[in-house]
C-alpha cells in the first residue's frame, strides 16, 4: 500500500517511482511527472559508463542534466566493467544522482553482447564486482534492476537473492518477465514475490501497472514499492492519481487544455536540454500519441505533429487541437 519507503540511506514519502525509458526519460519528462506526481523519484534512462567516462560534458547533456524544479533522480547505469563502472558511479554520484541503479535486465542483442544488460543474470561473479564497485564509490542508495527466469531454461532467480545480499545491495528492481518475453506475456507477479520472500532488503515490483486494480496486485507481492514505466507517458500525473485512488480518495484529473500544455512544455524544455528546436521536434512526434490520448481524433493529432517543422507550429497546432474543444468529454 501507499507509504514512506526507506531504501538504504534515503527515506522517500511515497512508495511508487517512475521508472526508465529509454528516448523519454530525460530531465523534461521527469520535471513534469516531479510537477504533477511527486513520485518517490524519477529514473535516467539507461547510460553506458563508456558514454559517461568517454564524451565531452555536453554531449551528455541529455542524459546527465537534472533540471532545479525536479525531484530525486535515480541514475541507471550500463555496463560490464567493474573499474569503468567504479569510475561512472563516481562521476554520476557528482552530478547529482540521489540514487544508482545497474540494468541488468535490458534485452538488447548489442548491449547482451557487450555482457551487460539481462547477459550480467547469467554471470553472478562478475554481477557481485559490479554491485561492490558502485557500493564502494558512492553513499547513496545503490540498486539492480532485473528480469526474471519466467519459463526459459535459465534459473538464475536463486543465484540473485544471493549475490544482491552478499554485494549489499540496497535495494532490488523486478520486472517480472523474463528478457526474450515481449509485452504480450504477463508480468510474472509470483516470481517477484520468490524476491520479496527471499530477500531481506525492498524489493520494487515493475511491469503493466497503469491503474488501481493493477498496482493493488503487484502491492498483493509484498513488494516495498511498485515502479511504473510505460503508463507515465503522455500522463504525467498518473502516479499522483495512482496515489490519490489508493487513498479512497476523488482524482481530479487535468482539462485537456492542462494535457496540451503539458505537451508543449515537454517539447520546450527538451528543445533547451537539447540546444535544438529540430531535435525537440522529432522527439516531440514520438509523443504525441501518448499526450493525445484524451483527443477524439488523435491520429489527425499526431499527422499534423508529423509533418510540424518548428515550435511555433507546434504550438499553433496543439491549441488547435487541445483548446478549441476537440476532445472526448
Ligand atoms: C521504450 C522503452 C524503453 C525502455 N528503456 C529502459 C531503460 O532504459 N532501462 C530499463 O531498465 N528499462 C527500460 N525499459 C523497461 C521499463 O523500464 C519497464 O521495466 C517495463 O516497461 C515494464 O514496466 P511497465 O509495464 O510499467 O512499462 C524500457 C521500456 C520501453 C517500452
Amino acid at each position: 500500500m501507499i507509504k514512506p519507503i526507506t531504501l538504504g540511506n534515503k527515506t522517500f514519502p511515497v512508495n511508487l517511482i517512475q521508472g526508465p525509458l529509454a528516448g523519454v526519460s530525460s530531465a523534461p519528462f521527469r520535471r513534469l511527472t516531479w510537477y504533477y506526481s511527486r513520485p518517490a523519484f524519477s529514473c535516467t534512462e539507461m547510460i553506458s559508463c563508456k558514454t559517461i567516462l568517454h564524451h565531452s560534458q555536453a554531449a551528455l547533456e541529455r542524459f546527465i542534466k537534472k533540471d532545479p524544479e525536479e525531484g530525486p533522480v535515480c541514475f541507471q547505469l550500463s555496463s560490464n566493467n567493474p573499474s569503468e563502472l567504479a569510475e561512472a558511479t563516481k562521476r554520476v554520484t557528482d552530478y547529482g544522482a540521489d540514487l544508482i541503479d545497474l540494468n541488468c535486465g535490458c534485452p538488447v542483442k548489442k548491449i547482451r553482447s557487450k555482457g551487460a544488460g539481462s547477459s550480467l543474470l547469467a554471470n553472478p561473479a562478475k554481477l557481485y564486482q559490479l554491485i561492490c564497485a558502485m557500493k564502494q564509490n558512492t553513499s547513496v542508495p545503490v540498486s539492480i534492476k532485473i528480469r526474471v527466469d519466467g519459463e526459459s531454461d535459465e534459473k538464475y532467480n536463486q543465484e540473485i537473492v544471493k549475490v544482491v545480499s552478499e554485494a549489499g545491495t540496497d535495494f532490488l528492481i523486478v520486472h517480472g518477465r523474463h528478457w526474450t518475453e515481449q509485452y504480450e506475456t504477463p508480468c510474472r507477479y509470483d516470481e517477484i514475490q520468490f524476491f520479496v520472500e527471499a530477500l531481506s532488503i525492498p524489493v520494487i515490483g515493475n511491469g503493466d501497472i497503469a491503474c488501481v486494480d493493477s498496482l493493488k496486485k503487484m502491492f498483493a507481492t509484498g513488494c516495498a514499492g511498485v515502479m511504473i514505466a510505460r503508463a507515465g507517458v503522455g500522463q504525467p500525473w498518473l502516479i499522483r492519481k495512482l496515489i490519490t485512488e489508493m487513498q479512497q480518495e476523488k482524482f481530479s484529473l487535468p482539462s485537456h487544455q492542462d494535457i496540451g500544455s503539458m505537451f508543449i512544455t515537454h517539447i520546450e524544455k527538451l528543445a533547451i536540454l537539447l540546444g535544438s528546436e529540430k531535435i525537440a521536434i522529432v522527439e516531440g512526434r514520438k509523443l504525441a500519441k501518448y499526450y493525445g490520448r484524451c483527443l477524439k481524433n488523435k491520429i489527425e493529432f499526431c499527422s499534423a505533429v508529423n509533418k510540424c517543422e518548428n515550435l511555433a507550429e507546434l504550438k499553433m497546432l496543439t491549441l488547435e487541437f487541445y483548446f478549441h474543444g476537440n476532445h472526448d468529454n
